[in-house]
C-alpha cells in the first residue's frame, strides 16, 4: 500500500503550508483537495449555477472535468484542461466551494479522483474529510486546528503583505461561518477522526508543526 498522511482541519489552520513542507521532506506528492472543490466551484460560478440548487449543481458536474498534474512538485489544477490555479484562492471561490461541497454528486466525483491518486502515489493529502472518509486507512492522521482569532490574524497578515486592504473582524466572521458550514453539513462533515492526532497550531511555529507531523511517521 502507498504511504498516506491525512491532514484535516478548518479553514486557515495552515494545512496547505504544513502539508507542502511535509510532502517535500518525505518526497511524497501533496494533494490539496480544497483546490479540487474550488475548481468545481469556479466552474459553477462561470456557468451562473446557484450553489444551493443541488439538482443543477449535480447536473453541471458532468461538464466539469477536474484533473491534477505536477510541475516541479507544484500541484496544478486543470478544469476542462485549463490551468485554473490563478483563479482558485479568492474569497468568492472559497465561499462557493464551501456551499457546493455539500453536494453528494460533486463530492463523489472529487473523492474518486483523490482515492485514485492516493492508491498510486505516496501522499500528503489535506482537506476536511480525508482521515474520516477518503483515506480511512491512512498511516498518519492529523487534525490541525487553531483558534478563529489566530486564523483570522494569519489571513489578515497575508492580505496586508500583498498590499490588499482587509477588515480583520469580517475575516473572522467569514471563518466562523465557513467552519459552521463545513462542520454541520450532512455528508462528510469536518470532524476529527477517532484515530487522528490533534495538533493546535495557535502557539506553534510552522516548523514545529511540520516536525510534529514528521515525528508521527517514524
Ligand atoms: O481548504 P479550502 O479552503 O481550499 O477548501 C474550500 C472548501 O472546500 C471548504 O470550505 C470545504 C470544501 N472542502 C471539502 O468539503 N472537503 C475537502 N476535503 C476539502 C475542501
Amino acid at each position: 500500500m502507498s504511504y498516506q498522511i491525512a491532514i484535516d482541519g478548518p479553514a486557515g489552520a495552515g494545512k496547505s503550508t504544513i502539508a507542502k513542507i511535509v510532502a517535500k521532506k518525505k518526497g511524497f506528492i501533496y494533494v490539496d483537495t480544497g483546490a479540487m472543490y474550488r475548481a468545481m466551484a469556479l466552474h459553477m460560478i462561470k456557468n451562473n449555477i446557484d450553489g444551493n440548487d443541488s439538482e443543477k449543481v449535480a447536473k453541471e458536474c458532468d461538464n466539469a472535468n477536474v484533473t491534477l498534474k505536477y510541475i516541479d512538485g507544484e500541484q496544478v489544477v486543470l478544469l476542462n484542461d485549463e490551468n485554473v490555479n490563478a483563479f482558485l484562492r479568492t474569497e468568492e471561490v472559497g465561499n462557493m466551494a464551501s456551499i457546493t461541497a455539500k453536494n453528494p454528486t460533486l463530492r463523489k466525483k472529487v473523492t474518486d479522483l483523490q482515492i485514485e491518486l492516493a492508491n498510486t502515489n505516496d501522499v500528503v493529502m489535506d482537506g476536511r474529510d480525508i482521515g474520516t472518509c477518503v483515506l480511512p486507512n491512512a498511516q498518519v492522521k492529523v487534525y490541525l486546528t487553531a483558534s478563529s482569532e489566530v486564523r483570522a490574524k494569519r489571513r489578515y497578515d497575508e492580505l496586508m503583505a500583498k498590499g490588499e486592504s482587509a477588515d480583520i473582524k469580517k475575516i473572522e466572521e467569514d471563518i466562523i461561518l465557513r467552519d459552521h458550514q463545513d462542520m454541520t453539513r450532512e455528508i462528510s462533515p469536518l470532524k476529527q477522526a477517532d484515530d487522528a492526532v490533534l495538533v493546535d497550531s495557535s502557539n506553534m511555529t510552522i516548523e514545529e508543526v511540520a516536525d510534529k507531523i514528521i515525528s508521527l511517521c517514524e
